[in-house]
């Protein structure tokens, strides 16, 4: 074996080394949109999570949707519940829970709600801020 050809090989490997020193360095920043993406949601989820947190049913059932010894849990709710039922229960109320007949932005958002906290209920919509999908 002559030296231009240990050369050479010396060469390969040397770049092969930078090459995977430099993906495991920057491999982080591919991974991270997946890691925080589940936060950027379609318009309907959107805005079910912004009615639902401007209408104030959170101070009922708490910001996560997970209630509290007062108010049923509506991640467990929604397990069940079909989307007419869960319309049912905006406009009539229902026991503690006051009706939202006279609320335009709740009963026009039903829809949005529903498949938002749909989504809270299956683990696909994390709990806090959601970031719209462009
Ligand atoms: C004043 C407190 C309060 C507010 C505000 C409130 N809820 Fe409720 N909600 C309750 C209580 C209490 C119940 C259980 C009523 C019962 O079964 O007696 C309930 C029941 C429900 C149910 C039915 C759950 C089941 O398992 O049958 C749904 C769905 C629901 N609420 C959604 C909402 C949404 C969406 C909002 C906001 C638009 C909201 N609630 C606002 C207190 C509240």
């Amino acid at each position: 074996m002559n030296t231009i050809f240990l050369n050479q090989v010396n060469t390969i490997l040397v770049v092969a080394m930078i090459c995977g020193i430099t993906l495991f360095t920057i491999q982080p920043v591919f991974a991270q949109p997946s890691a925080q993406g589940n936060n950027v949601v379609d318009k309907a989820v959107f805005n079910g999570w912004n009615i639902y947190r401007t209408e104030a049913c959170g101070s009922c059932h708490e910001s996560t949707g997970e209630g509290n010894v007062s108010n049923p849990n509506l991640l467990h709710s929604m397990k069940t519940m079909t989307r007419e039922q869960f319309r049912r229960v905006l406009i009539d109320g229902r026991g503690i829970m006051y009706s939202f007949r006279g609320n335009k932005v709740v009963v026009d958002g039903a829809d949005d709600l529903y498949i938002y906290l749909k989504g809270r209920s299956n683990g696909v919509v994390p709990a806090g801020d959601l970031i719209k999908k462009k």
